[in-house]
């Protein structure tokens, strides 16, 4: 029989990988955390209108790229992103009322049909992190750099903050119309995409990557001039503050992102492009400041953003540990499992990561598997210690070997391990 296989974009993670990744998020939550975010989990589902209608209707992601289905008489939606889905939960457990800011963050599984290559999938991870309540822009700074912080702990090299502002509503149609009178008349050299998109939704050809549509846009009326004075003065200091703060950033006037949500700030953090490929946005954020009212909520202003954790995982040079365990107990010859047993329980008790060997078979064999495991330390239990009540202990680390009374072996095993190299997988961030 044929063996199943996963469905194409959706990856499993190992568990020799899972270390990197929970390193990952570990330092995501940590600082989050000490930026005043805490965690807010929303379901993997939500109804397709929530996604169309502040996705926006025109967007690659709501047009080609969700899972939606049918159930009973409702259309429901694998989430694309966790927006939108924040918001919905924002508005409908009245948060607005009962806190006049409010920041938190997330992270999980996101769905897009795609097509997968690397740095690109149909089911991908995002952290993020949303802040209701706040205009900015000293929050907008203040995420930028924390962002860059975030980057800069994971060792991610040659990064590069874009940032723009796609101003209000008002100077957003300013826009859109001065950018349809200039690409008009040069349609034919568009592509079959963006001439499709000039009259739907013409920003998005700013961040076509087709060579025709960059070669037409070059010339084309930028954002900076459109905006309002109150957008300008929203984006100045932004930026002053993002100076203040040391952070680099360079102004991009023709990013726009994916998504129709957006309002005034905007930006994106690029990873090294030879490491990452297509895929070398790690982080996509800004503003959204009528997405609330739009979804039936109040008057409220957002910002924030989502990293993509693959994406963080190509980029980052950060290593986890390869330890599965901290000492591995041997147990040799049938009579020694009850004893190995509980010695390995009493190890644990100690906050010692261990296992016994409950196959049994050679001394050789457990040996073998404790190296793979990489156990620094193995304890051995034969028929003498076993008589004598005491525990033959192995440093495979410093290469010693001595014998041991059996009740001192917990205590002397602890202080062994280092802090870092037993838990550097294991600690609570
Ligand atoms: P986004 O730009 O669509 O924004 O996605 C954010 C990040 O998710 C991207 O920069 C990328 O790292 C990762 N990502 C997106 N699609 C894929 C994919 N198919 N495979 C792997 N990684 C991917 C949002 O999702 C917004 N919700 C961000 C936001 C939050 N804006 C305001 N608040």
């Amino acid at each position: 029989m044929t063996p199943l296989r996963a469905v194409k974009g959706m990856n499993d993670v190992l568990p020799d990988e899972v270390g990197r990744w929970q390193r990952v998020e570990r330092v995501f939550a940590r600082t989050v955390s000490l930026h005043g975010f805490r965690e807010v989990r929303t379901p993997y589902v939500e109804p397709t209108a929530l996604f169309v209608r502040a996705i926006g209707e025109t967007t690659d992601v709501v047009e080609k790229e969700m899972y939606s289905f049918e159930h009973h008489d409702d259309s429901l939606t694998l989430r694309p992103e966790a927006t939108a889905g924040a918001v919905r939960a924002y508005v409908e457990h009245g948060v607005q009322a009962r806190e006049p800011v409010t920041r938190w963050w997330y992270a999980g599984p996101m769905f897009r049909a795609e097509r997968p290559q690397r740095g690109r999938y149909r089911q991908f991870y995002q952290v993020g992190a949303e802040i209701f309540g706040d205009e900015g822009p000293g929050c907008d700074a203040e995420l930028i750099d924390m962002l860059a912080g975030f980057l800069g702990e994971l060792a991610v090299p040659g990064v590069e903050v874009l940032v723009n502002s796609l101003g209000g509503a008002e100077a957003r149609a300013r826009y859109r119309d001065a950018l349809v009178e200039y690409l008009t008349p040069r349609a034919a050299s568009l592509s079959a995409e963006s001439q499709r998109r000039l009259q739907g939704n013409p920003l998005r050809i700013l961040d076509s990557k087709d060579e025709r549509d960059r070669t037409a846009v070059r010339e084309a009326p930028t954002l900076d001039a459109f905006l309002d004075a109150g957008d300008k003065e929203h984006f100045e200091k932004l930026r002053s503050h993002l100076d203040a703060l040391g952070t680099p950033y360079s102004v991009d006037t023709r990013l726009v992102r994916g998504l129709d949500y957006y309002s005034r700030t905007l930006f994106e953090i690029k990873g090294a492009h030879e490491k990452l490929g297509a895929g070398s946005t790690l982080v996509g954020g800004g503003r959204y400041d009528s997405l609330v009212a739009d979804l039936g909520g109040p008057k409220v202003p957002a910002i924030g953003f989502a990293a993509g954790l693959e994406r963080l995982l190509i980029a980052s040079e950060l290593q986890a540990t390869a330890r599965a365990t901290d000492a591995v107990v041997l147990p040799i010859g049938a009579a020694a499992m009850s004893s190995a047993l509980l010695l390995a329980r009493d190890l644990r008790r100690e906050g010692i990561r261990c296992e016994a060997d409950t196959r049994g078979g050679s001394l050789k064999s457990q040996l073998r598997r404790a190296n793979a495991l990489g156990a620094r330390v193995v304890l051995i239990l034969g028929e003498s210690e076993l008589a004598e009540g005491m525990v033959q202990v192995k440093d495979l680390d410093a290469h010693t070997e001595e014998r041991m009374v059996r009740a001192q072996v917990p205590r002397i095993v602890l202080d062994r391990l280092s802090a870092a190299s037993r838990t550097i997988d294991s600690e609570p961030p």
